[in-house]
Order: structure tokens, then sequence, then C-alpha cells
């Protein structure tokens, strides 16, 4: 049966813990440790840095505690979530699959670049201290055409086995142990790159805000990276949220997440920038801001190999922890609405995201020259209308859906387990979801449309 474990009844994690680390999980991915640095080098560093954390407090921890409380209160996926609030509200969960298809298909090319960095580490090619070797090999990289789609391959066919052994096997077992380690790495890494010469310049360039490089474009930016990098928008908190048992404390776990993916995206951010003025590195190099940067910093560290080596497999288990929630909404959606057998669903999606995917890996080579929005081919446009277009607007309609439809008083009911658990910002968030949300988002929108 769909999603059900041997008794009937619908799968759950296994511990309050298991899904916080499944969460965060879903959270903390190439969104925080390949998106969050070039996104911030590319839109002026700490100008990005400060409206990305004034989208985070507005609506970042607001719509996590309103996706997870839907998810549990109607045990559905994204689209059935949206479905039992109200028939007409169904589309909204389908935009949300959409975008996780969209964003599954150009997220495994870069987790198929994350498995050639770690075979070359591997075979020893990346042994090169010298920065402009290693953009170059960087480059002849992406612009190919077999090897980038054969890892990208593999990323997707790791994928699609982990989602194959459920939730509870899968997901829950493989974030308890690596989430920690890739803490620990990302801290070493940070501390490096700090502490190399020259790199205060980059710890400026993250922390001290620019206020003249703020614009929409900046704003919409930081907009989509908050939605992308909390796995926020598509339903997949939806979905989560529905293996939730009823006594779990939603409040808590929706201040947790957030907290722990914007932890890892600073340090991240930490980890990169500063080696970059270190090395004399383009902050705005684009997506392969930390495949050119890691490797020289690790080329300056004692057992550079081996930190290497271990770093590459944690980035591969957080980009897999999160590809795995991406495909699991796509593949809820058809199980518990086409009733599909789970074990096909799996593989024929992963297959036709698969194939999606290879226009987006060829747009860095063979097809560069093909655009389909100004001045962005294949991988850029799947990512600007998946991040900064699907992801929000569907933000917006779940605020409007939680806030107005099923009614804030529902949702807080849900959230405090029927007023047994103390949820101190109850009214606070309530006026967020209802007006902040939906009127901070719609601006956005416009004022980017007007350009
Ligand atoms: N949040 C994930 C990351 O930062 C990506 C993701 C987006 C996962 C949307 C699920 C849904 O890597």
């Amino acid at each position: 049966m769909a999603n059900l474990n041997n008794s009937g009844e619908r799968e759950q994690w296994g511990s309050k813990i298991g899904f916080i680390l499944a969460a965060a999980g879903s959270a903390v991915g190439l969104g925080n440790l390949w998106k969050f640095p070039y996104m911030a080098g590319k839109n002026g560093g700490g100008a990005f840095v400060l409206v990305y954390f004034i989208i985070l407090f507005l609506v970042g921890f607001t719509l996590m505690l309103a996706e997870i409380v839907l998810g549990r209160y109607t045990q559905l996926n994204a689209i059935g979530a949206y479905r039992k609030i109200g028939k007409k509200w169904a589309f909204v969960g389908a935009l949300g699959v959409l975008a996780g298809f969209l964003i599954l298909s150009f997220y495994s090319v870069v987790g198929g670049w994350v498995i050639a960095y770690l075979v070359k580490t591997l075979t020893g090619a990346l042994n090169v201290t010298d920065a402009e070797v290693l953009g170059n090999m960087f480059g002849k990289l992406i612009s190919g055409t077999t090897e980038p789609i054969f890892y990208h391959a593999l990323f997707m066919i790791a994928t699609f086995l982990i989602v194959l052994g459920g939730i509870g096997g899968g997901i829950e077992k493989s974030s308890k142990i690596l989430m920690p380690g890739l803490f620990v790495m990302i801290i070493v890494l940070a501390i490096r790159s700090m502490t190399l010469p020259g790199a205060v310049e980059g710890i400026k360039y993250l922390l001290v805000p620019d206020f003249s490089k703020i614009n929409i474009d900046v704003v919409l930016d930081a907009l989509g990276q908050v939605f992308f990098s909390l796995s926020l928008g598509m339903g997949c908190m939806i979905t989560y949220g529905s293996y939730l048992s009823k006594d779990s404390n939603i409040p808590e776990s929706a201040v947790t997440i957030p907290l722990i993916d914007t932890g890892v995206a600073l340090l991240a951010g930490l980890a990169v920038l500063p080696a970059v003025f270190a090395f004399g590195f383009e902050p705005s190099a684009g997506p392969g801001l930390i495949f050119i940067t890691f490797p020289a910093v690790f080329a300056q560290m004692p057992f550079g190999t081996l930190f290497e080596i271990m770093f590459f497999i944690l980035v591969l288990f957080a980009a897999l922890s999160s590809s795995i929630s991406l495909l699991e909404v796509c593949v809820a959606y058809v199980v518990d609405e086409w009733k599909m057998n789970r074990k096909v669903a799996t593989v024929s999606l992963a297959f036709v995201i698969f194939l999606l995917g290879i226009p987006a890996s060829l747009s860095f080579g063979p097809w560069a020259h093909i655009t389909l929005l100004p001045g962005k081919g294949f991988f850029d446009t799947f990512d600007f209308i998946a991040s900064n277009i699907l992801l929000p607007l569907g933000g917006l309609l779940l605020c409007i859906v939680v806030g107005w439809i099923w009614g804030t008083d529902n949702a807080i009911k849900e959230a405090t387990n029927e007023g047994q658990l103390e949820f101190k910002f109850a009214s606070f968030w309530a006026f967020l979801v209802k007006y902040v949300g939906p009127v901070a988002i719609g601006i956005v929108f416009i004022r980017s449309l007007l350009g």
C-alpha cells in the first residue's frame, strides 16, 4: 500500500529527533553549500545577506510552521492537503509538485558535479594548488557532454534508491549520522578559510552590507534563496509534516529547522568568500564558485586530500538528503492521488526528471548559446522559474490558504496539539501569515515585474 506501513497506518517518523533531522536534512543541502555562497557573491555580499535575514525573519519561520502544521493536520501529500482545505486550492499543491520536478532536474546536475569532484579527489586529479588550473578543470567538467551527464545519472540513481527505501528506512537513518558530521567539517573549513592571508576582505564582503548594492534583483534573489534553502513553497514540509505524529512539537521544530539551515549557509559563506578573496578569485564567478574555491583551500591544509574526500562525501550526502525530499514530494503525489505503485512511481519519475536535467547540463557546454529567458540558458531558466517564481508564489498562496481559508485559529489549534503545548508567538505568527507574508511577497513580485 501507498505510503503506509505493514499494519496499514500511514508511516511515521521513528522519533522526534528523526523528523527534525530529516526536515533539516531536506533544508540543508546544495542550497546552503553551493548556492548561498555564489548568490551572495553575485549580489554584493553583505547586502544580500542582510536582505536574506530580513526575509527569513518575516516569512521564513512563519511559512515553515504553516507548512508543517498543514501537513500534520491533513496527513496528506501537498495536493491532497490543499484539496482537503478547499477543492479549488488543489492547484497550489500541483504548482509545488511542478516546482519540485524542475528543481530536482538541475539540482541533480550539480549533485553530479559533486560526485565528479569526489572521484577526482580520490584519483588525485585535484592535487593542484594553482587557482587557474582549478578554474579550468571545473570549466572543462561542466562544459562537457557525456561526463557531466553520466554523473548526473549517478546522482539520480542514488536519489531514487534511497526513496525506494521508504521514509523511516532511508531518509531518517542517513540524516542521523551525516548531518552532525557535515556541521563539524564545515566549521573546520570556515576556520581555515578565515585564517588565510588576505581573508579579512572576504569576511567584510560577506558581513558588512553595502546598501547601495540593494536593488530589486537582489531582493528577488534573496527571496528565492530563502524559499529554496528552507525547502519552502512547494509542499515539501507539508509532505514531511504529514508523517508526524499528533504529539509532536511543531512550533519548536519550525524554529529549530530554519536556525540550523541558516547556520550552515552562513558557515558555508564564511568558508568560501574569505578564500575567494585570499586567492584572488572573483566573488561573482557564478555556480562554479565552491568548486573552484574549496580545492584551493584544501590544498592549503595539512592532510588536505583526506579532508577533501571527507568533505565531498558529506556534501554529497547533504545533497542527497535534499534531493530525496524533492523526489518524495512528486512520488507522494503520484502514489496518493493516482494510486500508483510506489516503486513504479519512483523509478518513472526519476527517469523523466533525469531527462529534463540533460538540457540543464548541456547549457554549460554545447547548448550554451541557447537562451530561454533573456541571458539565461536552460539551467538558469529552470532555477529562476522554480526558485524565484514558483516557490515564492507557492508561499504566497500558502499564506492565503492557511491564513484566510483554513484560518489561523484552526492552524494554531493544530500547532499547539489542541492547546496542550505552549506557543508564545501564536498571535504574532497569525499576523505574519495573514498580512505580512502575502504583502511582502506580493510587493517583491510586482516590483520585479515592473523592472
Ligand atoms: N533546501 C534544499 C537545499 O538547500 C533544496 C530543496 C528545495 C529541497 C526545495 C526541497 C525543496 O539544498
